[in-house]
C-alpha cells in the first residue's frame, strides 16, 4: 500500500461524510499491521458537539474489528488541514511507544505533506504514564 493508495483511499471515504452543518466533508483512511485498511468519514449531528470525526471513525472501526497498531493514516480535506487536538491524542494512544505512526495530510489538488504524530502530539499524554 503506496502512501499514494492511501490518500486516494481517504478521498474515496471522504464521499461519504455526513457534513452537511459545516460543509467541511473529510476522510481518513488508516494502514494497519496487518495491511488491513480502516477508512473514516466524519459524520456530523444536528446536536453540534456529537460530531465524530473522520480520523476518529476510522480507529473506532479498526479496533473494534481487532486491529491496534497501525502504520500510517492519509486525511483528505479540501484545504489539506491537520487533525485536530482531540484526534491526535485518540491516534497518538495506538502509535505505538515511539509515537512513529505517518499523518498523511492531502488536499484534492495531490498536495500532501507527512508527520509523525510525535511531531504533531509533543508531549503527548501516552499510556505509559498510568503506571
Ligand atoms: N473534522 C474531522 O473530521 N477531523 C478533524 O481532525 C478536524 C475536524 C470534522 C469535524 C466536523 O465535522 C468538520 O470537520 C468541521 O469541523
Amino acid at each position: 500500500m503506496t502512501d499514494l493508495e492511501l490518500i486516494t483511499l481517504a478521498q474515496q471515504a471522504r464521499g461519504y461524510a455526513y457534513a452537511d452543518y459545516s460543509g467541511f466533508p473529510v476522510g481518513a483512511a488508516l494502514l494497519g499491521r496487518s495491511g488491513r485498511v480502516f477508512t473514516g468519514c466524519n459524520v456530523e449531528n444536528a446536536a453540534y458537539p456529537l460530531t465524530t470525526c473522520a480520523e476518529r471513525a476510522a480507529v473506532i472501526k479498526a479496533v473494534s474489528e481487532g486491529e491496534r497498531e497501525f502504520e500510517a493514516i492519509a486525511v483528505v480535506t479540501a484545504t489539506g488541514a491537520t487533525p485536530c487536538g482531540s484526534c491526535r491524542q485518540i491516534l497518538r494512544e495506538f502509535a505505538g511507544p515511539d509515537g512513529e505512526l505517518r499523518v498523511i495530510v492531502a488536499d484534492l489538488d495531490g498536495n500532501s505533506s507527512t508527520f509523525t504524530i510525535k511531531e504533531l502530539l509533543p508531549h503527548g499524554f501516552t499510556p505509559d504514564q498510568l503506571t
